[in-house]
């Protein structure tokens, strides 16, 4: 067994650790795998690297010592029941979720959420610093922890920090609503590498980095994996660049061919009612996602007559997520609501044409509910990239099924042979869903072929190879203005 107490050459660090912890009404606890697709992108690399992982165990004021978990040495953060509410609830996913993506649901900004945000990276700075071995790498994740990167250079100037943002970057306009924007650019200055799903992205912080942190920052345009943007921080020079985010794409090629998975597919359509068509929609329960917009346009559909209930069912599989937000609270009810309509409307006794899990499903059911779905609809208002379409198209070995995708994913800057909708025009996305349901079979093949070869080149590993190796290369000198 790895010796937890000893520092290691790669941290990751990251809001959540792989695995939760989860109390059980008989008092007693297990682990189970963490929500989310940072931790489906991550988990293979750090088991790869044999690395340690800094985060919290998703319960509120619970001391755990490290520990180490099939393989992964895994460094718990302590975080109080007023954290969670403040710096979790609050700053986290009700001021920068919401403003990151686009406003869909308006930030609110308080400062005693700010405050815990502070305390709580500060701690994360720590507990991380505790954990690195001399000169270690060390990969921080995610909005929850953008003051890290800052607050770890000073206690460890020896390290060498990358840091990833697993969210969309937002426009400039939208960026200077917050408050503490400067300190924000500030702190994400103190990483070595700063990396973002697209160039886009890339860009609006080169523009703030100038504007607020009164940075030196190079002009030309940011590549793909390529052309990285500069920032010149006193004596330090730190790049910027776009590495779009991927998945275990073989792993789950190789799992969807198995027997068992296929036989569970088979007995899923059959317990369906053997429907001409299957759509499925596969996400945490967020508002990010357009699960409304989906159901909106299907119920739609019903109603004009395009699309049969008799012929057609969706399943929408929604783990819960963030239960005590408001705007989840409140979006929760108005899919359930949605969900009850149109089954009362169009379902039959036994035979419902919405089947609505809010649950968390097991991840070789969930690849035989992929393997099973004619018609996969991945429909976000935004997403940073949105892992699930890739994970369809991964499990499509026999070339069948059909993406519906949001324009407002990173996922669709890859996959341009999906049926491609935006979701805030229901007409786009009806004309999405007809056209995937009756597409020809060679047509179809001929998308999914295209959009496999780009998901099984484009894998996790090469996305973690492309980071880390921009990360340990010597920062050049580029053209740099003010
Ligand atoms: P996000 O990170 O915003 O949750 P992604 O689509 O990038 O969105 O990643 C979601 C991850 O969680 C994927 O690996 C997906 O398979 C998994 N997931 C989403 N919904 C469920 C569900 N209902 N049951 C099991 N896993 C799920
Ligand atoms: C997204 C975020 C992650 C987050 C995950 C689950 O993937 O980018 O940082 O961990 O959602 O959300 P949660 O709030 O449950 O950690």
């Amino acid at each position: 067994m790895a010796d937890a107490s000893q520092g290691s050459d790669f941290v990751v660090v990251a809001n959540r650790l792989p695995v939760d912890l989860e109390k059980l009404p008989d008092g007693s606890t297990r682990w189970k795998r963490s929500p989310g697709g940072l931790v489906t992108a991550l988990e293979p690399i750090l088991r790869a690297n044999k690395g340690a992982w800094v985060g919290w165990v998703g319960v509120s004021d619970v001391d755990v010592e490290p520990f180490v978990e099939d393989g992964l040495q895994l460094r718990p953060v302590t975080i109080s029941e007023k954290e969670y509410t403040q710096y979790y609830e609050g700053f986290s996913n009700a001021t920068l979720w919401p403003l990151y993506h686009d406003v869909i649901v308006k930030p609110e900004y308080d400062r005693d959420w700010w405050n815990a945000y502070v305390e709580v990276n500060r701690r994360f700075a720590e507990k991380t610093s505790e954990a690195a071995a001399q000169g270690a790498t060390v990969w921080i994740q995610d909005y929850q922890l953008q003051l890290v990167p800052k607050m770890l250079r000073m206690l460890r100037p020896d390290l060498t920090i990358g840091f990833f943002l697993h969210i969309p970057f937002p426009p400039i306009e939208l960026f200077m609503q917050m408050p503490w924007r400067t300190e924000i650019v500030e702190g994400l200055l103190g990483a070595d590498l700063i990396g973002f799903h697209l160039s886009g992205g890339a860009q609006n912080f080169l523009y703030l980095a100038r504007r607020l942190a009164g940075g030196t920052t190079s002009r030309g345009t940011v590549g793909v994996r390529s052309k990285l943007g500069v920032v010149q921080v006193g004596f330090r020079t730190v790049r910027v660049g776009a590495f779009p985010i991927s998945i275990d794409s073989g792993d789950l090629d190789t799992k969807s061919r198995s027997k068992a998975v296929r036989d569970r597919a088979k007995q899923l359509r059959k317990d369906l009612g053997n429907p001409k068509r299957i759509m499925l929609g596969v996400d945490r329960l967020d508002y990010t996602k357009g699960i409304d917009v989906r159901l909106n346009a299907f119920r739609e559909l019903l109603e004009e007559g395009r699309v049969d209930p008799a012929e057609n069912v969706i399943v929408q599989l929604a783990t819960p997520s963030r239960e005590r937000v408001e705007s989840y609270v409140a979006m929760r009810g108005e899919i359930e609501q949605q969900v009850g309509r149109i089954n009362g409307e169009y379902g039959q006794v036994g035979h419902p044409v919405v089947h609505y899990l809010h649950r968390p499903i097991p991840r070789d059911d969930l690849l035989a509910y992929f393997v099973a779905a004619d018609v996969m609809l991945v429909t976000p208002l935004r997403d940073g990239m949105n892992l699930v379409a890739k994970e369809y198209v991964a499990c499509r070995s026999d070339l069948g099924g059909a993406l519906v995708l949001s324009e407002f994913t990173g996922a669709a800057a890859e996959l341009r042979q999906a049926y491609l909708c935006n979701p805030h025009d229901l007409d786009s996305v009806k004309d999405a869903i007809i056209g995937a349901l009756e597409q020809e079979p060679e047509a179809g093949k001929r998308h999914m072929r295209a959009m496999r070869r780009q998901v099984l080149a484009h894998d996790v590993d090469r996305w973690a190879r492309s980071f880390l190796t921009a990360l340990a290369a010597p920062a050049e000198g580029t053209n740099l203005s003010r």
